[in-house]
């Protein structure tokens, strides 16, 4: 019963099921939420409408909350990746996860208290003298949610950050000695490469373009970034 959930997973959510850990399922919440509450809340400074300001107010609202489930799933794959690594913590390059996390937080703490002041804006009724701060307030969110987010993305696509290197090594070794290699019953390819196997120039026998495979792994890794905490 168990195998063949598993299975059915496998098949249905291939993605899902190669996750490191929760936290990728949860980043896009408060980044979507966060901007949009800026947009909507500019036009209704812009209209002067207060519908769009209420519609504002519950994306913030919904950004901030799914923001403090988003820092818990964060430190669980901070906890995942030291737990991984032999120096846990001192891991090589963990430090700049130690940078996201800072930004993230920092970014969170102050949608926390941006909440507060537009609950008291809104049950006081001061929208109309306070809107200018509060769009003010609404902007400086949006850039911390952006540069924060954006050394997230960094740890991963530039690093590697939870991407197990052997799976990379994997489709490569797989895709030179067949003609593509199918995962979860479905054709696969390898990122950037063309999907069909006729294509000229992606047979067996020629090297791909980002083909590492005589390493393995992705050109750059964590461990050789060294120390960036003054970033
Ligand atoms: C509002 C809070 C946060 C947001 C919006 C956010 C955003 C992101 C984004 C966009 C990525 C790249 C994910 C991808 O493209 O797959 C990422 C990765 C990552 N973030 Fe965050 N982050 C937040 C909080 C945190 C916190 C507090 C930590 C704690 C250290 C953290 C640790 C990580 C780690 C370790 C990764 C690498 C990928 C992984 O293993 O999941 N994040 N984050």
């Amino acid at each position: 019963m168990i195998e063949e959930t598993s299975l059915m997973m496998k098949t249905l959510f291939p993605g899902l099921v190669a996750l490191p850990n929760l936290h990728p399922l949860f980043v896009h919440f408060p980044i979507a939420l966060f901007l949009s509450a800026l947009g909507m809340e500019a036009l209704a400074v812009a209209l002067r409408r207060e519908k769009c300001h209420t519609v504002a107010t519950w994306m913030l609202y919904l950004g901030t909350a799914s923001a403090l489930l988003t820092v818990l799933t964060g430190l669980g794959a901070e906890f995942s990746l030291a737990a991984l690594h032999a120096q846990g913590h001192d891991a090589p390059g963990h430090d700049y996860i130690h940078i996201h996390r800072r930004w993230m937080i920092t970014t969170t703490l102050f949608g926390v208290g941006l909440s507060c002041y537009l609950y008291w804006i809104n049950t006081k009724e001061k929208w109309s003298t306070h809107r200018w701060v509060l769009l003010i307030g609404f902007l400086m969110l949006a850039m911390l949610t952006a540069l924060g987010a954006d050394r997230g993305a960094r740890l991963v696509y530039e690093f590697g950050t939870g991407v197990n290197p052997d799976i990379i090594k994997t489709g490569h070794i797989e895709k030179q000695s067949t003609t593509g290699y199918t995962q979860g019953g479905e054709e696969a390819h390898t990122p950037g490469a063309p999907a069909s196997s006729s294509t000229p120039g992606t047979d067996a026998s020629t090297p791909h373009p980002h083909d590492n495979s005589d390493t393995g792994t992705n050109p750059i890794r964590p461990g050789e970034q060294g120390g960036r905490e003054g970033e």
